[in-house]
């Protein structure tokens, strides 16, 4: 674990989120006392570290619902989540992401493990995740990133020129996507037409360049035929899921994670036993149209 910054006080230690080949990409603030926070902590210094880093894990306090709330808002806006079936009913703002849910049919089922990023599928995807782990299996179940900045960056020219200035068509049901997706009601069905977004975008904090990707909801690149976009699509995902850009974050019972969704893909991982209860509450922020 490597040192490589000091946040707020001197009573936080951050580390490296990893080890791995993204050095400073996901950090985790140690000792982290909501009570402290809320009393002295710096808010503009946690967002900075939170952009900087891009995947922040807040450990060691238990939080209340209101407190995670209220810690979720130093990042953002929260928005009421597309699901109502998972909403806390005494805070809609507020989801149960749990292998124990109804998407299993009571059998334990484990979502979301295809590399995604939450919420492209609405014309103002979320900006950001924020993850608290209330029930934990023995071993495993990591959560596993992808850094799309550095993804980019690495992108020969001859692959970046395939996508450069285009836009991909983002649907919740597409032809493409791996995943078993939870149904929607005819309201949710509503809010969900398909949108479609640029296949790089412009960090809106940042000014920083990002592939942005979801391969459970892009159907298609616009403007050019099926095929080719096929083809198209599977070389970028096949660049983008090297290991290289890859890190992963190992849960304590308690973590509050939030990430960054404008520029990283995240999936859970199978390497648990099933059976164990893994479960989270969720909350998304409010994003911008991306560009
Ligand atoms: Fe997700």
């Amino acid at each position: 674990m490597l040192n490589v910054a000091l946040l707020v006080s001197k009573l936080w230690v951050i580390n490296v989120l990893i080890d791995g080949e993204n050095e400073g990409v996901g950090v985790i603030v140690q000792d982290f006392d909501p009570k402290v926070a809320f009393a002295r902590v710096n808010r503009q210094r946690l967002h900075e570290a939170f952009l900087e880093h891009h995947v922040l894990c807040l450990r060691g306090g238990s939080l209340s619902h209101e407190s995670f709330l209220r810690l979720s808002r130093y990042f953002g806006e929260p928005k009421i989540q597309l699901l109502s079936d998972y909403h806390l009913d005494e805070c809609p703002e507020i989801s149960v992401i749990s292998n124990y849910n109804n998407i299993g049919r009571g059998e334990p089922h484990v979502r979301a493990t295809h590399w995604h990023t939450d919420d492209s599928y609405f014309a103002r995807p979320a900006k950001a995740t924020a993850l608290y782990a209330q029930a934990l299996p023995g071993a495993g179940g990591d959560t596993a990133f992808i850094d799309c900045h550095a993804v980019l960056d690495a992108m020969p020219a001859s692959l970046r020129h395939l996508i450069e200035g285009r836009k991909a068509v983002h649907k919740y049901l597409s032809r493409r996507g791996k995943a078993v997706v939870a149904e929607r009601n005819d309201a949710e069905i509503k809010e969900t037409p398909d949108v479609s977004h640029p296949l790089i975008r412009i960090h809106p904090d940042t000014g920083r360049r990002a592939l942005y990707i979801n391969p459970n909801r892009i159907d298609h690149i616009e403007g050019i035929p099926i095929d080719e976009s096929d083809t198209i699509l599977d070389e970028i995902y096949a660049f983008a899921f090297e290991t290289r850009f890859q890190f992963r974050h190992q849960w304590q019972l308690n973590d509050m994670l939030i990430w960054d969704n404008r520029c990283t893909m995240h999936r859970a991982t199978t390497n648990f036993d099933i059976s164990e209860r893994r479960e989270f509450l969720r909350i998304l922020l409010k994003g911008e149209v991306p560009e």
